[in-house]
């Protein structure tokens, strides 16, 4: 082995060096932009060897490994990857701690050694015992009894050195290669702590060097915390392939598996599953799966038919105004930007007549999803609305569209594409923007009423039931929602 490489901490912020860790750089001031970064000492210039051009290759004649993916078998995984994981790949799976990434990555392994005949797997974990992990597996039912052979393809590994783990799987030579999580790893040149930026940084180059030499897809676990303060995913985004990340409520069943970003492939497709007793079922058909039909009917609650990606999925938005008792009003958001719900709030007073200024105001998706398309605009809109003048909306009634600065709704693309799933679970009715988007269909639908509106003002008098007397008229006794999938 050769000599220990010396470390300088470098700031993040100047680029300052300094021969220890400080809190603060003494350069520019910045707290915690301190860095352990190895240097190398350079050999003099006289000693260099001169450097040999290396070749070159045209754009056309470079080969192509699309049709070399390892394809998982886990359809929603697949999905979301664009059909599989790309050869000499690192992708990163974060999400908060208990979600289930240690479940889905489990799964994966799984799903790849039960469908190819000789590939193996590698399972490196820093967090669990060997003994964990397998009785996780027998959980998946992965493993004891009953189980397939496919756990004798699935290598165990708990060790939390990244040279250890590279050198096992240089030996093994596995069709891939999983590390759960970086934040436990650590590189021998470095000193700091597990989990410190330098030692998430070096871990990762480290295996992506074994990635792209090998041509072994890598995935790396990783926790990020609800205000992504943690060192780890975020300083690993630029340097991995894919950013896969799981979201959903910890203490509601569905989870949803996006891309942040994707060298190969799109970054709009999401992938659904349900957490079960025995692991992650996807849900195949996941149209539906958002919505409570408990609360629907109820004053203050709004159906959105979404897009994500290319699948339609109908949400169910809720908001809550209260006087407000002191203070600023509050404005709160769960899966909604907080920005728009500003936006629709001041439109919603100087448009529609709908005064919230003093008003605490609550809105929220149910189920833990976050949605970002600006056809939840109207929803949201309709919601508070219907929240305020504590008189629900029409029942079946599914609304999209996009609100401008004027009140005025703007068109969204593919509305037939949305209202044939909402018409498949059963509504009837649905609110859109007058004019439908470019080339279009124009969202004529069987068994829909179309009721076709040009400002919010005029989506506010469709949505509403009339009288308060009429509200329990209009909700309906069973609410035909199919809940299909689970
Ligand atoms: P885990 O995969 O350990 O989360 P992470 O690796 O993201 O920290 O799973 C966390 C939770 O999932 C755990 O608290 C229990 C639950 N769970 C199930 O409900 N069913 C299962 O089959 C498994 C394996 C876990
Ligand atoms: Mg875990």
């Amino acid at each position: 082995m050769c000599a220990r490489i010396a470390s300088r901490y470098v700031c993040g912020t100047c680029g300052a060096a300094s021969l220890r860790w400080e809190g603060q750089c003494r350069s520019c001031g910045g707290w915690n932009t301190l860095v352990e970064t190895p240097v190398e000492r350079k050999r003099p210039a006289a000693r260099r060897a001169p450097v040999a051009a290396p070749s070159l290759t045209a754009l056309s004649a470079v080969a192509t490994h699309d049709s070399e993916r390892l394809v998982i078998g886990l359809r929603e995984v697949d999905r979301v990857l664009g059909g599989g994981l790309v050869p000499g790949s690192l992708v990163l799976l974060g999400g908060e701690p208990g979600i289930g990434k240690s479940t889905l990555v489990l799964a994966i392994c799984g799903a790849i050694c039960g469908n190819s005949s000789d590939g193996r797997v590698l399972y490196a974990s820093g967090e669990e015992s060997a003994a964990q992990l397998r009785l996780r597996a027998t959980r998946l039912g992965l493993a004891g009894a009953g189980a397939g052979p496919t756990a004798d393809r699935i290598d165990i590994l708990a060790e939390t050195s990244v040279e250890r783990i590279v050198a096992a799987a240089e030996a093994s030579g596995p069709a891939l290669l999983v590390v759960d999580s970086i934040q436990t790893l650590t590189a021998d040149e470095l000193e700091g702590p597990p989990g410190s930026v330098g030692q998430v940084r070096g871990a990762a180059a480290r295996l992506q060097a074994f990635a792209k030499e090998g041509g072994v897809p890598v995935v790396l676990v990783g926790h990020v915390t609800k205000d992504g303060s943690l060192a780890g995913p975020k300083t690993l985004e630029h340097v991995v392939d894919v950013v896969l990340t799981l979201e959903g409520e910890r203490f509601s069943g569905l989870r949803l598996l996006r891309s942040a970003k994707n060298r190969f492939g799109s970054t709009e497709e999401v992938g659904v599953f349900e957490m079960a007793g025995h692991g992650l079922i996807e849900v195949a058909d996941p149209g539906g799966a958002f919505l409570e039909t408990e609360s629907l009917g109820a004053p203050g609650v709004a159906v959105a038919a979404t897009l994500e990606g290319s699948r339609p999925l109908l949400v169910e938005v809720q908001a809550l105004v209260a006087p407000q008792v002191h203070g600023s009003p509050r404005r709160t958001t769960a899966g909604l930007d907080s920005q728009r719900l500003a936006l629709l709030i001041a439109v919603l007073g100087r448009r529609a007549g709908l005064n919230l200024a003093s008003h605490d105001v609550y809105a929220s998706v149910v189920g833990g999803l976050t949605v970002e398309e600006p056809a939840i605009d109207l929803p949201l809109a309709l919601a508070l609305a219907s929240a305020l003048r504590d008189r629900p909306l029409v029942s079946a009634t599914v609304t999209c569209g996009e609100i401008g600065l004027t009140g005025e709704l703007r068109p969204i693309h593919r509305l037939a594409h949305r209202l044939r799933e909402a018409a498949r679970l059963g509504f009837t009715r649905a609110i859109v923007p007058r004019h439908s988007g470019r080339g279009d269909d124009g969202g004529e639908v069987p068994g829909i009423e179309l009721i076709r509106v040009a400002t919010l003002r005029e989506a506010i008098a469709a949505a509403l039931v009339e009288g308060r007397e009429r509200a329990h008229e209009a909700q309906p006794a069973v609410f035909p929602i199919v809940r299909s999938g689970a």
